[in-house]
């Protein structure tokens, strides 16, 4: 049946991580990687809850705003994340380069070994951190197929089909760290506050430890949802009428009552729509008429997992995977979530064409 409880609830992030390697389904250098970064997330998420309030309610903006490359309000907390994260990763043995929404330039460790990439968004949806909203990071791990050089000019970026796993860490209530390393495995659900000691007491986790503990092993994003997330205030800036007729067909469905739900949280709303089943777009407007939301380390990364779990991902007539990737910062229309849905995106924005 799908989505049973998993056999191994509660076991502990770094024996899931061996047990991966030593099925040889992952190779240590990746479980490494996943490893660091469950470790900084964990850090970042101790950050994000334990920021004191500033005196205008702003909880993290209480020094001065920059602006990051792609034009984004950058706050502190953006800022020590993105330190967190690269701090982790640059002498990580394996990680080759590492890309970041928060800087222009790319971090290199050339080396033989060195074959992956890490591409991230360090804290998506601080827009609505302020308001104690759900917010997340997103990474994708990219395998290089040439070999890793030293300077931004001469880069190969890497390619949606050269992901080898991906992430998005969820701070809410709990802190979720969900991965997916592709092949139609599905997403890999963990959780930290995780009280396993009475159904596996060998874990012996202290209670309230701060660990990730395995949720669902091979989570299937359902066929049909019934939420649909989309910025509907946006219509007026849509470079085209698809996305209008994609809401109103679920207005009046025939079958299924669907229900609107839209944070301003990519993870948020991604996290819910994966779990509940359901489709979240953002296409192109006319301010950025390339799309808004970002290939490398936002949309590519979401879609890979999707598609290990029976999703899709879509830009209307483009596989998102596909998208050739020319720009660290390249944006790019989406479509994503249950089979479904976005099968019906796909054939309105296509009829269109
Ligand atoms: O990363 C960009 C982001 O903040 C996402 O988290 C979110 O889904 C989207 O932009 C919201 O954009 P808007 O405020 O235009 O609806
Ligand atoms: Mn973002």
């Amino acid at each position: 049946m799908l989505n049973n409880p998993s056999t191994d609830w509660g076991l502990p992030l770094h024996s899931y991580l061996k047990s991966l390697v030593n099925k040889g389904e992952i190779d240590s250098q990746l479980s490494s990687i996943l490893w660091a970064i469950s470790v900084a997330s964990i850090d970042v998420a101790e950050q994000i809850a334990h920021k004191p309030f500033s005196k205008n309610l702003n909880t993290h903006s209480d020094q001065p705003q920059t602006v990051n490359v792609s034009g984004d309000d950058v706050l502190p907390i953006d800022m020590i994340a993105n330190q967190i994260f690269t701090s982790t990763l640059s002498d990580l043995e394996g990680v080759g380069a590492i890309l970041s929404e928060e800087i222009d330039f790319s971090i290199f460790n050339p080396g033989d070994s060195n074959h992956y990439y890490v591409a991230f968004d360090p804290i998506d949806g601080s827009k609505v951190l302020d308001l104690a909203t759900p917010v997340g990071s997103i990474f994708g791990i990219y395998r290089s197929k040439l070999p890793i050089v030293s300077t931004s000019e001469n880069l190969p970026l890497p390619q949606g089909r050269d992901l080898v796993a991906s992430i998005y860490v969820l701070y809410s209530m709990h802190t979720y760290f969900v991965f997916s390393i592709g092949n139609n495995r599905g997403i890999k659900v963990f959780a930290n506050d995780v009280q396993d000691s009475i159904l596996h007491p060998e874990h012996n986790p202290s209670l309230g430890d701060n660990s990730y503990k395995l949720i669902h092993a091979n989570w299937r994003i359902k066929e049909y949802g019934d939420i649909i997330s989309v910025n509907e205030s946006n219509q007026h800036v849509w470079t085209d009428s698809s996305t209008q007729d994609f809401c109103q067909f679920f207005r009046s469905h025939p079958d299924r009552r669907y229900t609107s739900r839209f944070t301003g949280s990519l993870v948020a709303d991604f996290h819910r729509n994966v779990i509940k089943g359901g489709v979240f777009a953002y296409p192109s407007i006319k301010s950025h008429p390339q799309g808004w939301l970002r290939l490398l380390y936002e949309a590519a990364p979401l879609a890979f997992m999707l598609e290990s779990a029976g999703g899709l991902a879509t830009t209307g007539d483009t596989d998102i995977l596909d998208v050739p990737i020319s720009d660290v910062h390249q944006r790019v229309p989406l479509c994503l979530g249950s089979p479904y849905e976005v099968e019906v995106y796909k054939k309105l924005f296509g009829e269109k064409l």
